[in-house]
């Protein structure tokens, strides 16, 4: 059987360099251990020599709004936004997300680019609210997920109630690989239930060959002696339990992302976290073929496609740049090649494209699918924009959420208003806030989801744009985007409502809804008219936007 033309021509370095390639994100609630196993798995890689050299991008509890606190929070981010390392043959390309809640959307949009995950679960906490929320993004795409249940060296909740609540919560089926002896003080090790392995926990101690010893099954007797009777009983109890219980572990299945396999252990003893890197070197998905308005495109196709997900401001304030970071999805990316910008329908080059090498930074000639690059960009790109080699493409799924909190913006130096609108719309563009327009009178809504990012807005506002402006609380509860097949509907929706909706970024329309219950009764009285929590109703179903 021949290939379709477009992979027919696809060199084999091509097939090569995407082989080799995972790209993926660590995601937790903030305090699960996401930095602690990010340093950790950097190490096995070789990318870091000593622990603590990863500064967290995470802003401490406790922190003020003071926004240059945040910033400078956030500019260790930019080196740290993705790293890259080798480990197992593999080029891993491991993107980082920010920890703060108020940063949420940043993660969401990285989340896109990402082809698998690691979901980080504190065992003393158990899935968390933003555990919750992220998993519903992942779940959106199917990405493959894998679990790292952490800080087993402490007291936490029991190993089968913790799966249980992943299961639920998460709405995803479970597959123990490793399960642990103990907990907190009793904790011993963990057994690998597909290899027949018992790993020694030796807290605070560098690993040594012997802590990993290989026993028939857990009824072995060796076993008993090493453990202890209770201990070792309790396990072959456990490990006959999770046999009947769960369904082993299916590749296919995980990466459709309907099973997650599950691993337990201590980042910060380093501890469980190779079984893990190399469970993930096994099984993770090499860059994934990715949807665009137009068409599926796979990563070997020959010509270069890739989009932005993410733009981070630089934080020198006597320059406006900013660093775009591009998935490439097919092809090749070559420096100082013209490539289409197909929202601008025009031709540009990069002749100083960035790749990230842990924590610094170097220019690169070529990058393959799944790589990430840093682009510098004087005001060309928003979130979601698509380079291709000419072909009229847009990539898909970078959703907008509903923001949690809303606020008009106010001008105070009608000498400056034009500043305030080009500011306004170039941090939106970045990704900082989402912008809505309500008629009459053109207002401009501003919705986040924290606090954090209105204090950027106004530092920002001042300092690279010279205006300023107040934010006006406004008691809405939750945006909506809004979709009908029949047009008339919608347009009975907007008459009747015509104080409460508004245009977002792409001119779709948006309810802002006062309460769950004002929501309510809307849903019920227009039944013809769909109401979207995110902005991707275009891939969830058949409806088209407005
Ligand atoms: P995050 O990026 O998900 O927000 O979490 P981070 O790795 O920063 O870890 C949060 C806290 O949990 C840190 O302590 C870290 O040392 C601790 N931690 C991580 N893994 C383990 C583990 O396996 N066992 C135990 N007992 N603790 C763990 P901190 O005191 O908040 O910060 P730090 O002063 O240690 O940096």
């Amino acid at each position: 059987m021949s290939a379709p033309p477009a992979l027919a021509a696809s060199s084999s370095t091509l097939a090569r360099e995407v082989a080799k390639r995972r790209t993926f994100a660590i995601i937790s609630h903030p305090d699960a251990g996401k930095t602690t196993l990010t340093e950790k798995f950097l190490l096995f890689g070789g990318a870091i020599q000593t622990a603590g050299a990863v500064k967290s991008n995470k802003i401490k509890k406790g922190a003020t709004s003071d926004f240059m606190d945040i910033e400078r929070q956030r500019g260790i981010s930019v080196a740290t936004s993705v790293m890259s390392f080798e480990y197992a043959d593999l080029l891993i390309n491991l993107l980082d997300t920010p920890g703060h809640k108020d940063f949420a959307e940043d993660t969401y949009r990285t989340l896109t680019a990402v082809d698998s995950v690691v979901l980080v679960i504190d065992c003393v906490k158990g899935v968390e609210e933003q555990t919750e929320r992220l998993m519903e993004v992942c779940r959106m795409r199917n990405t493959p997920v894998m679990i790292f249940i952490n800080k087993l060296d402490r007291e936490g909740r029991d190993p089968f109630d913790l799966l249980d609540e992943l299961e639920e919560k998460l709405s995803i089926q479970v597959r123990p690989q490793t399960w642990p002896v103990g907990m907190g003080a009793r904790f011993q090790g963990v057994w690998d239930l597909d290899q027949s392995r018992f790993l020694h926990f030796r807290p605070g101690q560098q690993r040594r060959s012997e802590d990993l010893v290989s026993f028939s099954d857990p009824a072995d007797p060796e076993l008993f002696a090493v453990l202890g009777e209770d201990p070792a009983q309790t396990l072959r109890e456990e490990a006959e339990l999770i046999e009947g219980v769960y369904d082993p572990l299916d590749i296919e299945q995980y990466r459709a992302g309907k099973l997650a396999p599950v691993f337990f252990g201590s980042a910060l003893n380093n501890f469980g976290v190779q079984e893990l890197l190399d469970a993930f070197t096994r099984i993770a998905p090499p860059p994934q073929p990715r949807p665009t308005d137009q068409r599926e495109v796979a990563p070997l196709e020959k010509v270069f496609t890739g989009f932005v997900f993410k733009i981070h401001a630089n934080i020198d304030p006597k320059h406006r740049d900013r660093i775009a970071f591009l998935r490439v999805c097919s092809g090749e990316f070559e420096r100082n090649t013209f490539y289409q910008h197909t929202r601008l329908e025009k031709k540009v080059r990069f002749s100083n494209p960035y790749a990230f090498l842990a924590r610094s930074k170097e220019v690169v000639d070529h990058a393959w699918p799944g790589d990430v690059i840093g682009l510098y960009d004087t005001g060309n790109f928003k979130i979601g924009d698509t380079l291709t080699e000419g072909e009229a493409l847009q990539y898909r799924g970078i959703p907008s959420f509903s923001p949690e909190i809303f606020r008009e913006v106010v001008n105070r130096d009608p000498m400056k208003s034009k500043q305030l609108d080009k500011g306004i719309r170039q941090l939106t563009e970045e990704g900082v806030a989402q912008l809505f327009i309500k008629e009459p009178g053109s207002k401009k809504i501003v919705g986040t989801v924290g606090e954090l990012q209105f204090d950027v807005i106004r530092y920002r506002l001042e300092h690279e744009y010279g205006a300023k402006c107040e934010f006006v609380h406004l008691p809405i509860h939750k945006a909506c985007w809004l979709t009908a097949e029949k047009e008339e509907d919608l347009e009975a929706f907007l008459r009747y409502k015509s104080n409460d909706v508004a245009q977002d970024k792409d001119g779709n329309w948006v309810y802002f809804a006062e309460s769950a219950w004002v929501l309510n009764v809307s849903r019920e009285k227009h039944p013809g008219v769909a109401f979207h929590e995110n902005s991707e109703f275009k891939t969830a179903g058949a409806e088209e936007p407005v």
